[in-house]
């Protein structure tokens, strides 16, 4: 019996990030075929946007050095949205070249991460999105951008409102549909997401991207939703994190948020079982349990 609580949302998209964000942090290389099966249960248990790889440099970020052959195998459903991450005009030319429709550039708000993740400065990054946002949107494809480090950043401390705006702003003037902003590293609380989402012009084009290194993701979350925002990046059994910011643990898991927007009354159209069932079949191959509390809880039960 839902409980529901003022000043949220009927509906919330919930935004899978698993076969990207998730596989990108694993030690092991998942084999394409394991990915493909993923991707394809995701659909199954009712998400209609999953995040499926990333056309970055190969040696950058082994684990998806495989972008090409999974997009490939890849069964596309109807009603399906399937992203893919793209840094530059390179990546942009392997995604269209595989006919992938939807990109995501992703972007810093902080000097020293632009640097480790991407090689360019705080301003230099743009010069390799302009042209990629650009050229997608003359392809017909729809463009999300990302935005790391919203809250802090392991080298630079609490990253400042502004600056966050100021990057996020660039890249939704741009052209991008919708602006994800990025916990990297799992250190906002919920005023201060209150109060960067109150920043912007236009709550309504935002996401927030969560990673629970700090078991703040849920609290955040809802916070989010108080302030406007309506899709929500998660990744199924709650893996993920970022290669170049070691301190980045799991993702939102996608079954703690499904539990608590079910409680609340809001519809995401997942099945909670079946992404119960995708993320133990998931721990069974990557060797380790998931980190999600509903899944250990329902998992046992
Ligand atoms: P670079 O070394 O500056 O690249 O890396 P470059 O432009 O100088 O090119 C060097 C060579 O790489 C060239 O080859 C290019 O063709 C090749 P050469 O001419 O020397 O033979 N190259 C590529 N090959 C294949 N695919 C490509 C590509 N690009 C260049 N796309 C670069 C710059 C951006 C490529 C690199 O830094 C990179 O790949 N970074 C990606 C890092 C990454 O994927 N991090 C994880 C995702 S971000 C994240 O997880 C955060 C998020 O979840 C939100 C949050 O949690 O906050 C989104
Ligand atoms: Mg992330």
């Amino acid at each position: 019996m839902p409980h529901p609580m003022d000043g949220l949302p009927k509906q919330v998209t919930v935004y899978e990030v698993g076969p990207r964000d998730g596989l990108q942090n694993e030690a092991a290389v998942v084999p394409v075929e394991v990915k493909a099966e993923f991707i394809d249960r995701l659909a199954d248990a009712g998400h209609r946007v999953i995040e499926a790889t990333s056309f970055v440099h190969p040696k950058w970020v082994p684990q998806l050095a495989d972008a090409d052959e999974l997009l490939a195998r890849l069964h596309r459903r109807p009603g399906v949205r399937y992203p893919v991450l793209v840094p530059n005009e390179r990546g942009l030319d392997r995604a269209l070249d595989r006919g992938v429709d939807e990109i995501a550039v992703f972007a810093s708000a902080t000097e020293t991460f632009a640097a480790k993740n991407l090689n360019r400065s705080l301003e230099s990054q743009f010069e390799m999105f302009e042209p990629v946002v650009a050229r997608a949107l003359d392809n017909g494809m729809r463009v999300r951008a990302y935005v790391s480090m919203c809250f802090g950043d392991p080298w630079e401390g609490p990253t400042p409102i502004a600056q966050v705006v100021r990057v996020g702003e660039r890249l939704l003037g741009l052209g991008c549909y919708e602006l994800s902003l990025g916990d990297t590293t799992g250190v906002g609380t919920p005023g201060h997401v209150t109060a960067l989402i109150k920043a912007f012009r236009s709550p309504e084009r935002l996401a927030v991207h969560f990673h629970d290194t700090y078991g703040q993701a849920l609290g955040n979350t809802l916070a989010a939703l108080r302030a406007g925002v309506t899709t929500v990046d998660a990744s199924t059994g709650g893996i993920g994190g970022c290669p170049y910011a070691e301190s980045a643990t799991g993702n939102l898991a996608t079954e703690d948020l499904v539990w608590m927007l079910r409680g609340l009354g809001i519809d995401t159209g997942l099945d909670l079982g079946k992404l119960v069932a995708t993320s133990t079949w998931l721990a069974g191959l990557l060797g380790r349990p998931s980190p999600s509390r509903v899944v250990q809880a329902l998992a046992k039960g």
